[in-house]
């Protein structure tokens, strides 16, 4: 069998070093707001070259809170894409905010010009998703929040490290928001997420947002007073998992040089198939979060591979406004046609940093048959 996605191999490789990170934080008796927790935040701000950052408790959160901190009104508008994940689409309802869903590119990511068209008195947000690994074409995206005087919230879930002309993925909006879902480039063995931001006021409002509201700015005389200076919530990453990403944090390069190679290795290996294979943008580095493949038969080569022990996944299988939990608040459902084909026949394949070539042999090997006879 060969799995989608799996932990083994990488807990067996690094079992010594994650075990030992876990009992010294244990023996520190600090389960929240340690020493791990403050060293994960600095070395991820460092690291992207950001100002600021807190750590949360989950990518959802990360939006939810960054979303959060603008204080949208009732009626307030967010234009993301229709092929994102659902937890973009939650962060945006439950923090007020009206979704507004933008038809994508050939690339799956949003089309910087259906955004324009998108735009009314009502909107204030807009939210790339930097989907599959890759980011969006931020310098139009940029202009017209300029123009418009609207704030971007970088949804970077899917492409910690990735760059778009030289920048780091979450240090162009006013917030970048990381997720580390266990597959994600950065994995927790469990839930964590991350906001990144450039504004110093922004930063102390999103620390207080994830702590019940409570004031930690170090002038104000309730600093850690247990005073809520506003309503929040309760949103954190613990000793336990800090302590893993940040052993994990060291390697991440290596995980996307890794994850880089083995995409490149697939992209030789299909590159006569008629398939249509992930591209990488001009002045973008992708970071392969999926492998993705296209064909109108998707889902037949899905149940295809299934049957011969391949693991593959759909994501995503249905664009947000086809979704009972949406479908009536999404008002716009006539132009997102492009998110609309992709979703029948995109398909993801195994990617990871433990995944061996001869698995991907396999995977391609029966890729080619399964095609051959498919138009
Ligand atoms: C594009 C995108 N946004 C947001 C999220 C939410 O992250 P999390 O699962 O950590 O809450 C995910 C993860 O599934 C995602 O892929």
């Amino acid at each position: 069998m060969i799995k989608f996605w799996s932990y083994d191999k990488e807990f067996k490789k690094y079992k010594n070093s994650i075990l030992k990170k876990v009992h010294i934080t244990l023996k520190k008796g600090n389960i929240f707001f340690g020493d791990q927790l403050k060293t994960f935040e600095k070395n991820f701000v460092k690291k992207y070259g950001s100002k600021y950052g807190i750590a949360v408790g989950s990518g959802t959160d990360a939006l939810l809170i960054s979303l959060k901190s603008l204080n949208l009104k009732p009626g307030d508008e967010v234009i993301t894409a229709a092929n994102t994940a659902i937890p973009t689409i939650s962060a945006i309802i439950n923090a007020g905010g009206v979704p507004k869903l933008a038809d994508i590119g050939e690339d799956y990511l949003i089309d910087a010009e259906k955004i324009k068209s998108l735009i009314t008195k009502k909107t204030k947000v807009i939210i790339p998703v930097h989907l599959y690994g890759q980011m969006c074409e931020m310098d139009k995206i940029q202009k017209i929040a300029k123009k418009n005087n609207l704030t971007i919230i970088e949804d970077c879930a899917q492409s910690q490290g990735a760059k778009y002309k030289n920048k780091f993925s979450g240090t162009i909006g006013r917030f970048g928001c990381f997720s580390f879902y266990p597959t994600k480039i950065l994995g927790a063995y469990g839930d964590g997420g991350f906001i990144l931001t450039n504004d110093k006021n922004s930063y102390e409002k999103i620390k207080r947002l994830r702590f019940y509201g409570i004031e930690t700015l170090r002038k104000n005389k309730f600093k850690n007073k247990y005073y809520a200076n506003e309503n929040g919530y309760n949103s954190r990453l613990d000793e336990i998992q800090a302590s893993i990403l940040n052993f994990k944090l060291k390697k991440v390069d290596n995980f996307i040089n890794k994850r880089r190679n083995l995409a490149n290795y697939y992209l030789k290996s299909l590159k006569s198939l008629n398939l249509k294979l992930p591209e990488e943008n001009l002045n973008c580095k992708h970071v392969y979060h999926l492998f993705t493949i296209y064909h109108p038969k998707g889902e037949l080569i899905k149940k295809r591979l299934k049957n011969l022990k391949i693991e593959t996944r759909k994501i995503y299988p249905y664009p947000i406004h086809k979704m009972k939990a949406y479908s009536r608040i999404i008002k716009n459902k006539n132009n997102l046609k492009i998110s609309e084909i992709k979703a029948k026949g995109i398909l993801c394949l195994p990617l990871y940093p433990e995944l061996a070539k001869k698995e991907i042999d396999k995977i391609c090997y029966n890729l080619k048959k399964i095609t051959k006879y498919l138009n």
